[in-house]
């Protein structure tokens, strides 16, 4: 399968995913989301495909969030819609028998973060930076953030993220949870390598299992429909308007609260 803003590769068993808009950080635009899709269906149907890596291309950032210039102009329903369908994806990832590694490489923000919630797990350069910088746009988070990141680093922490939109390090990630390992940037598709290949050597029904198993823990779609909701009517406002128009004029959004 060929792609368009996705580079692939398949070295013993272990596939990897790059998202590949450097000069736009990576951000997740509509041929990404879809071409997202596709891959991540090759995972589970290529039974020479053990276990995968999703990163970005370029030395500045993992992903930096869905493409705000898509944002512009859409109605509630447009935005619920996007919402469900980053949804299904990240839960196809989520409950993929096959383990799915985030190597994050730079800048995961916004929907970048929510994809990176959505691997089994999460290791990062030294350079990786995590936020969930809705707000400053008048929005929330729409790809599961809302929930996931809660149940990764717990609500403290989580809500603090999601209500200053504050960027935090690799090292801070670390400490909190939300990354397994730190490595310097130039080690880090050979340490995830290093692990999916200790991985890949188990049986994969029990690896299977274990994924299953652990994402029992909480079945519920009930957060997250409300989130793809409240996503929804972000774009009703004038404030998500004004926070997305202030982003491509490159100035600082003037909320008012309506
Ligand atoms: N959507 C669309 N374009 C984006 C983008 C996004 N989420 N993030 C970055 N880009 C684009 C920039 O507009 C710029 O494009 P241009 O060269 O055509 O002007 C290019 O990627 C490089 O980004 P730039 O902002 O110049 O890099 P920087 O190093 O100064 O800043 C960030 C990096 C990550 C701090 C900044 O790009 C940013 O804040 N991005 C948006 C993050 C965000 O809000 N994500 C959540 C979206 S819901």
């Amino acid at each position: 399968m060929s792609y368009q803003a996705l580079l692939t590769s398949l070295d013993n068993g272990i596939f990897t995913i790059t998202i590949n808009r450097p000069d736009k950080l990576n951000a997740i635009n509509k041929t990404v989301m879809d071409e997202l899709k596709l891959a991540v269906e090759e995972v589970y149907n290529n039974p020479a495909i053990r276990s995968a890596i999703i990163t970005g291309a370029g030395p500045k950032a993992f992903i930096a969030g869905a493409d705000i210039t898509e944002f512009m102009g859409l109605s509630k329903e447009e935005g619920m819609a996007i919402s469900k369908k980053g949804h299904d994806i990240f839960f196809a990832i989520e409950n993929s028998p096959k383990p799915f590694i985030a190597a994050i490489n730079g800048f995961a923000l916004g929907g970048g973060c929510e994809l990176a919630l959505s691997c089994h797990f999460m290791i990062a350069a030294e350079n990786a930076k995590f936020g969930q910088p809705e707000v400053n746009l008048g929005l929330i988070p729409g790809y599961g953030g809302t929930q996931r990141l809660v149940q990764l680093v717990g609500k403290g922490r989580a809500i603090e993220m999601l209500m200053s939109g504050r960027t935090i390090t690799a090292q801070e990630a670390l400490q909190i949870g939300m990354v397994n390992e730190v490595v310097p940037a130039e080690n880090l598709l050979a340490r995830v390598t290093e692990i999916l290949t200790l991985i890949n050597s188990k049986a994969p029904i029990a690896i299977a299992k274990v994924i299953e198993c652990v994402n029992k823990f909480d079945h519920s779609r009930k957060g997250y429909d409300h989130e793809i909701e409240q996503f929804g009517e972000c774009f009703a406002t004038e404030d998500m308007k004004e926070g997305v128009t202030a982003f491509l004029e490159k100035r600082k959004a003037a909320f008012k609260g309506n």
